[in-house]
């Protein structure tokens, strides 16, 4: 296991994270203490109508120096000036709570948003090794979910604590100054709360931690059957899946539970805690009173003191307990965002504007982790505008091959060269530019029609699209729907058939024109008919590109120059097949 995070290490990260809301912060930490001054003044108009209106008593000069000359003289003018002051109090603590609002509202969503948006561009980064062991779900609710632990920490947690504090300190400075050792005795229960918080906070971080991961589980169920709904529809698996939906929940609601005792218990021990120091206090203070030291009204301004000692006291230890679920969504954000992609650009990576396409691979080994290798010393040469035809029994590691050289995975060992330069070299972006993808099963995004075409280069014209869509035999179908070009693909595409699917995509690579092709079974998919139309666009896709083509029906590739076969699974031979002999290596 990994290890934990301290909160200092979480919190000094947080705080560098939000340096740009850093005035917001300061500013809102100023609005919270503002709101103290101005409840003391909230009773000052009654006083004012007592002392000055009803009675007959002058205005102390502080009030004098606030009130208008005019008023000052009758008690009519007077009482003008209370309701006018009561009036003036409300508006100020009503703007200071409106400013306040505004701007945590505005600092706390912010900083999500810039944190959030950084998490998505990491995860988009990491590799697809990653997401293969993670799973979707779970990247997902990190962003969405644990991300805005940073506003709940800063905005809601570290000020009020903050402001808390420094209440306490004045509150302590104002009963020293009547009776040192009251306030002495007042604070000595201080360590008991701290160290209390200390020792049920990390048991609550450690159950909050369980929540938390029983709720990914429980989402990423969700995500899984939404997104596989044919299956689970198609094999009458709803009953099996609400049941496993439901056992997770359980168990992350029994979980809460224990962390609703946990913490229920701890705001029990604080408040018993304080009242056996408001006990003590008392009972001190009276001997005080007894042997002279005090007198009882001096012992009844302390005690009143001392409950406001209190209740920061009480406020910082509960918010403590309440900021360990936050810290534990921040631990899981930031262990997201420590991922490091294994598949990473060099610092000085060359760009490549477009390449020949001359494709080299020099004695690959690959595998997926484990201990069985899918390919070991591959060689193989394709020189540019090359047609190179791939076959072999499923699982022999045909499409992986294709996924080294695009880089989704990087080789175990030997190296594979494009233009003779190690891809490993190469900006990956510029290198993945270089590639025209056709897959087995394309993948639409459910915009329309003619954005899934230009997803290959964005900004294309429509003209261009139209011309690609028509390259691709797709232009008849796609003037036949209604909606033309603007027809919605439906997620993943899934309004379109498979075969119409494949025609998109193949326009997507006619679109973006790169100088390799990858096409991987695009046909396997689809009847005679359409086949024989989208080999017809392949065969026009090909013309001066170099290309691999996987297909399992051989016909398929009878246009390649050059046909290999991967056999065996592990100790993977590439052969020439029909007397091509170029440069291929068989080990
Ligand atoms: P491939 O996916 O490369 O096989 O997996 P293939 O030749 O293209 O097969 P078909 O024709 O499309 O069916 C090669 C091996 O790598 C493993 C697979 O289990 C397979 O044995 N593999 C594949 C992984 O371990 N992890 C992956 O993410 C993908
Ligand atoms: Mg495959």
């Amino acid at each position: 296991m990994t290890q934990r995070m301290t909160i200092l290490y979480i919190l000094r990260r947080m705080a560098k994270e939000v340096r740009p809301y850093w005035p917001h912060l300061m500013a809102i930490l100023l609005l919270n203490l503002l709101a103290a001054p101005i409840a003391l003044l909230a009773p000052v108009p009654l006083k004012i109508v007592i002392d000055n209106v009803a009675g007959s008593q002058s205005l102390p000069w502080y009030l004098a120096a606030l009130a208008p000359e005019a008023l000052q003289h009758s008690r009519q003018g007077l009482l003008v000036f209370a309701v006018g002051f009561l009036v003036v109090i409300a508006l100020l603590s009503q703007l200071r709570a409106l400013a306040g609002w505004v701007l945590e509202t505005y600092a706390g969503e912010g900083m999500v948003l810039d944190f959030r948006t950084k998490l998505f561009a990491h995860v988009q980064r990491l590799s697809l090794s990653y997401h293969d062991s993670k799973g979707a779900a779970d990247s997902t609710f990190r962003i969405q979910y644990e991300a805005p632990a940073l506003q709940y920490v800063m905005v809601n947690g570290i000020i009020p604590l903050a402001a808390a504090l420094s209440t306490l300190v004045g509150m302590i400075w104002v009963t020293s100054l009547l009776d040192a050792q009251l306030a002495f005795i007042a604070l000595a229960v201080s360590p008991v709360l701290f160290l209390l918080s200390y020792r049920v906070g990390d048991r609550l971080r450690e159950r909050w931690e369980s929540v938390r991961s029983r709720e990914t589980t429980a989402n990423s169920i969700v995500q899984e059957v939404l997104s596989s709904l044919r299956v689970v529809k198609a094999f009458g698996q709803e009953e099996h899946e609400r049941g496993r939906f439901y056992q997770e929940s359980a168990r992350r609601m029994r979980a809460l539970v224990k962390v609703a005792f946990l913490q229920g218990g701890f705001d029990l021990s604080v408040d018993i805690t304080i009242a056996l120091g408001t006990a003590l206090t008392l009972y001190i203070g009276v001997l005080h009173v007894q042997r002279g030291m005090l007198t009882l009204g001096d012992l009844v301004l302390v005690v009143a003191y001392i409950a406001q000692i209190y209740s920061p006291l009480q406020a910082i230890s509960k918010k403590l307990a309440d900021l360990q679920g936050s810290l534990v969504g921040a631990e899981r954000a930031y262990r997201l965002l420590d991922q490091t992609p294994d598949v990473a650009e060099k610092i000085h990576a060359r760009p490549l504007l477009r390449a020949a396409g001359d494709v080299r691979f020099e004695n690959v080994c690959f595998s997926y982790g484990g201990s069985q290798s899918v390919l070991e010393n591959v060689s193989l040469d394709a020189p540019a505008g090359t047609r190179v035809g791939i076959q072999g029994s499923t699982g022999a590691g045909k499409t992986t091959l294709l996924s080294l050289l695009t880089r989704f995975y990087d080789v175990c060992g030997g190296r594979i060269l494009l233009d003779g330069v190690d891809i490993r070299d190469y900006k990956l972006a510029d290198l993945r530019n270089q590639f025209g993808i056709v897959l087995q099963d394309s993948v639409l995004f459910s915009t329309s029609l003619a954005e899934n075409i230009a997803y290959g280069r964005r900004g294309a014209s429509m003209e261009e699209i139209i011309a690609a869509a028509k390259l691709a035999n797709a232009h008849d179908f796609i003037s036949n729907l209604p909606e033309g070009y603007e027809t919605l693909a439906g997620e993943r595409g899934m309004r379109l058939s498979g075969g119409e699917r494949q025609r998109i995509a193949l326009a997507r690579a006619f679109l973006k024109d790169a100088p390799i092709l990858i096409l991987d079974e695009p046909t396997s998919s689809v009847d005679v008919k359409t086949e024989s139309s989208i080999i017809d666009a392949m065969d026009r896709l090909m013309q001066g590109r170099t290309t691999f083509m996987i297909a399992h029906r051989l016909s398929t590739l009878d246009s390649c120059d050059l046909r290999l076969e991967i056999t065996c699974n592990t100790l993977c031979t590439l052969q020439t097949v029909g007397g091509i002999s170029q440069g291929v290596h068989a080990l």
